[in-house]
């Protein structure tokens, strides 16, 4: 059953705000935890739909994985190429990184894993992680143009491979080395342009030896040493940047607002939102910066203020990919034409996000214009109309994000399904609304 929410205007946001733990260090927790030796215990383990999929999907490997009363996660690995052949198909949900990075692990011993998954799962394209697989001599049965359903089997022996990314894609490059963790020998992945490097910490937070090279230009090269024996670890997961984004935003546009975000990641590869947001002149500073499991972690303070429009380089891309929906709703508030380039991953993200950035801002009244990959947006800095109903297509960012404009702007922004929030954000509606805002079950506003 969908569920719509319509946001009115918020009140101050004010107080702290602890969102949930970061999406793609929990799938990673899970999934290193299975494949070491030994009990791996995990606080701060996001407990969205898309992370619990992984989670059921270890034990469908036959890993111990459990949630103690406390909220404390245990996973009793199997070893790295141990896993068992899944008796049933493995259900990803909504979650590319889920599907992606467990390709990786099932390639990593002769079995045979069958997976698939939503509606939006099932149009993304899987041929990106299927041809490197195949290089190393894995099998991938998929579906045309390289869909879910797909069937992986490993073969009797990994080869260790090297392997130029074609996409910026930490999905990709992880995959690549979870499955060279079961292969013979090095395996190399080159990223002309860097991205998120959680797996290379993972990697190593577990006992693995990579070694990472920067090459000229910015890129880098990562080479990995198969077949380790990965050792049980703790890991504490920092609170998710990519959704403190959305109450960070939220209180620059609401009136009076001061926002605690205590404990987020500020990795330099995911904070490219962060850094665009000051350079657009955002009140938000950074107190008590620290390290958690080899993660840089603090808290950030954002204060409402004005925003001036900036132009976006396509090199940032790859460090807040999955910022633009909401960036894009700040720019509409902002003053000036703010221009960002070079984004065509969004079309195979959960839904095409760029479409449905444009179109939602323009039913808000903004004036956008999609250029090639680029996304430009008009701030007419004086707010947005808002009053209208975006229709989500199982994007959780989306929804989010239109709900976030809905607190600032002059009409209520409602969206057509909330459901898909819970994969990343669980409690997202209670969290925003006891820090001032106003989102409840409900559509627009005819009247
Ligand atoms: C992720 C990588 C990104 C990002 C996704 C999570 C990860 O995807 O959009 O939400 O955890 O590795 P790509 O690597 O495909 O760009």
């Amino acid at each position: 059953m969908p569920t719509p929410l319509i946001s009115r205007r918020a009140q101050p946001l004010t107080g702290s705000v602890r969102v949930p733990g970061d999406k793609s260090i929990s799938h990673r927790a899970i999934i290193f935890g299975g494949l070491a030796i030994g009990e791996s215990v995990i606080d701060g383990l996001l407990e969205g739909d898309d992370v619990l999929a992984t989670a059921a999907a270890m034990r469908a490997f036959g890993c111990d994985v459990t949630r103690g009363g406390d909220g404390r996660w245990r996973v009793h690995g199997r070893g790295v190429g141990g896993m068992a052949e899944p008796v049933d198909v493995i259900d990803c949900g909504n979650s590319g990184t889920g599907v992606r990075l467990l390709m990786g692990v099932a390639a990593q011993q002769p079995i045979t894993s069958f997976f698939t998954g939503d509606g939006s799962l099932r149009r993304r394209p899987m041929g990106r992680v299927a041809a490197p697989l195949g290089r190393m001599g894995v099998t991938v049965t998929a579906r045309g143009g390289g869909r879910l359903p797909l069937a992986v089997t490993g073969p009797e022996i990994l080869m260790p491979i090297e392997y130029e990314l074609p996409v910026a894609s930490a999905q990709v490059k992880s995959a690549i080395l979870l499955a060279g963790l079961g292969a013979p020998g090095e395996t190399t992945v080159i990223e002309p342009k860097r991205t998120r490097d959680h797996t290379e910490t993972m990697l190593r937070h577990f006992g693995a030896d990579v070694r990472v090279a920067d090459m000229s230009g910015g890129g880098r090269r990562i080479t990995l040493v198969g077949e380790p024996e990965l050792m049980a670890r703790p890991v504490v997961v920092p609170a998710d940047p990519s959704s403190a984004a959305f109450p960070a935003i939220a209180a620059l546009l609401v009136e009076g607002s001061e926002l605690r975000l205590p404990g987020v990641g500020t990795n330099p590869l995911r904070f490219g939102l962060f850094e665009t947001l000051l350079e657009m002149g955002a009140d938000i500073t950074l107190e008590n910066p620290r390290e958690e499991a080899g993660e840089p972690i603090a808290d950030l303070v954002v204060r409402h203020g004005p925003l001036k429009a900036i132009e976006v380089p396509a090199e940032r891309a790859p460090s807040m990919i999955d910022e633009y929906p909401v960036l894009a709703v700040a720019a509409a508030f902002a003053e000036g034409t703010t221009v960002m380039r070079g984004l065509e991953e969004l079309r195979v993200k959960e839904s095409d996000r760029l479409a449905a950035t444009a179109h939602g801002l323009a039913a808000c009244g903004a004036r956008v214009e999609v250029e090639g990959d680029d996304l430009i947006v008009h701030g007419a800095g004086n707010g947005l109309a808002g009053g209208a109903t975006i229709p989500v297509d199982l994007d959780h960012r989306i929804a989010m994000a239109f709900l976030v404009a809905g607190m600032a702007a002059a009409k209520p922004v409602a969206i057509d399904d909330a459901t898909a929030i819970a994969t990343s954000f669980p409690g997202f509606q209670n969290l925003m609304n006891q820090a001032g805002a106003a989102i409840e079950v409900g559509v627009e506003d005819t009247a």
